[in-house]
């Protein structure tokens, strides 16, 4: 027998706090492109979430070692791995959230656009799929562009008669993360504490943090402004250039994704006080898609707090009329990739 002295105090406290994720629900969560960059901490971070019973990983490659050393770990999911075409149907059954990370990242020198036609219509078969298996699943969309990606989703949806708009999300949230993040180092605020609405889009100018609206409530200068913004926007391109053609964020970005994951379980599960940012399909401006702050409820978007667009700075009502074009002709881009096909 091991004696209990190799086990060191921390190793059992460690193991305390592991092992001490108790099942608290059974919901069914699948990533799709779950060996990439993002798939692989994604799932790990999902594996942890104790409202989760079953964890299916889809990808076209790889899949099978990621479920097998994942499904290693003692917490309540299900590890099942699924790969290729033909077991997509299989892993998409009665799941209540898709993720969907498939696709390729930027390099450096590559806009969120220059990926376009790749991951199209990858997006647009994944979705297909979705839309014949588990067509009530709340569904995260994360490859980009996101701005034409969602709409791309959206047609495809509704070309099989089951889109439901409140159920579909294009995941900005990392734009978030990064603003909250870098908002707490410049005035020194509790991270915890931070919370910076992001509206808009997610590329370039479309990004539009309403530094405004940070809670808790804290003033910049106009310089400040001019330079959180700037950051916020390109934060992205920051971390493609570090990793110097070796892809676009990751770890942060599965951090976000995870985020986004739980608050759509606890709402699923009745939590009635989750608010997040999402692109998602809107009126709050012309635009048929927009991102902003979204309170989710069981049967996805319950309410749009489009009062957090109201009393923009003159600054902030710039970059909003600024970043309508583009995000415009994304839309637009997405919608006519899918109509051309039919
Ligand atoms: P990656 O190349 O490391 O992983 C992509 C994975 O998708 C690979 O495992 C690949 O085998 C898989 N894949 C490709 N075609 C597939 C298909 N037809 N079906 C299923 N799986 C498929 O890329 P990474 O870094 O994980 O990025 C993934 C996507 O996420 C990119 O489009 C990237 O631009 C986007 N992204 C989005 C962010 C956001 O804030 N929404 C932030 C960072 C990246």
């Amino acid at each position: 027998a091991l004696k209990s002295s190799y086990v060191t105090k921390a190793q059992k406290e460690s193991q305390r706090s592991y092992t001490s994720v108790q099942p608290q629900a059974s919901y069914k969560v699948a990533i799709l492109g779950a060996s990439g960059g993002i798939g692989q901490p994604l799932a790990l971070l999902v594996k942890m979430s104790p409202l989760v019973s079953a964890l299916n990983l889809y990808d076209i490659a790889n899949v099978n070692g990621v479920a097998a050393d994942l499904s290693h770990c003692n917490t309540p999911s299900q590890v099942t791995a699924f790969t290729g075409a033909s077991e997509l149907a299989n892993c998409l059954k009665d799941v209540n959230v898709v993720v969907i990370p498939a696709g390729v990242p930027r390099k450096p020198g590559m806009t969120r656009d220059d990926l376009f036609n790749i991951n199209a219509n990858i997006v647009k078969t994944l979705v297909e799929a979705v839309a014949d298996n588990c067509p009530d699943a709340f569904i995260h969309i994360i490859s980009n562009p996101v701005n034409s990606t969602v709409p791309i989703a959206a047609e495809v949806l509704k070309k099989k008669g089951v889109y439901d708009p409140k159920k579909l999300f294009g995941v900005t949230t990392l734009d978030v993360v990064r603003a909250n993040t870098f908002v707490a180092q410049k005035k020194n605020l509790k991270l915890i504490d931070v919370d910076v609405p992001v509206i808009g889009g997610h590329a370039g100018i479309t990004i539009l943090p309403l530094l405004s609206k940070t809670k808790p409530s804290v003033s910049f200068t106009d310089e400040e402004v001019e330079k959180l913004t700037v950051r916020i926007q390109n934060a992205g391109t920051e971390v493609v250039e570090a990793k110097a053609g070796a892809g676009s964020a990751t770890l942060s970005m599965a951090y976000a994704a995870a985020r986004f994951v739980e608050s759509s379980l606890r709402a699923l599960d009745g939590d009635s006080d989750v608010y997040e940012c999402s692109y998602i399909q809107s009126d709050v401006t012309e635009l048929p898609f927009f991102a902003s702050r979204i309170k989710l409820g069981k049967k996805g978007v319950e309410a749009v707090i489009s009062s957090e667009l109201e009393g923009l700075t003159e600054y902030e009502q710039k970059g909003l009329e600024a970043l309508k074009p583009e995000l415009k002709a994304s839309i637009e881009k997405g919608v006519a990739f899918v109509q051309k096909e039919s």
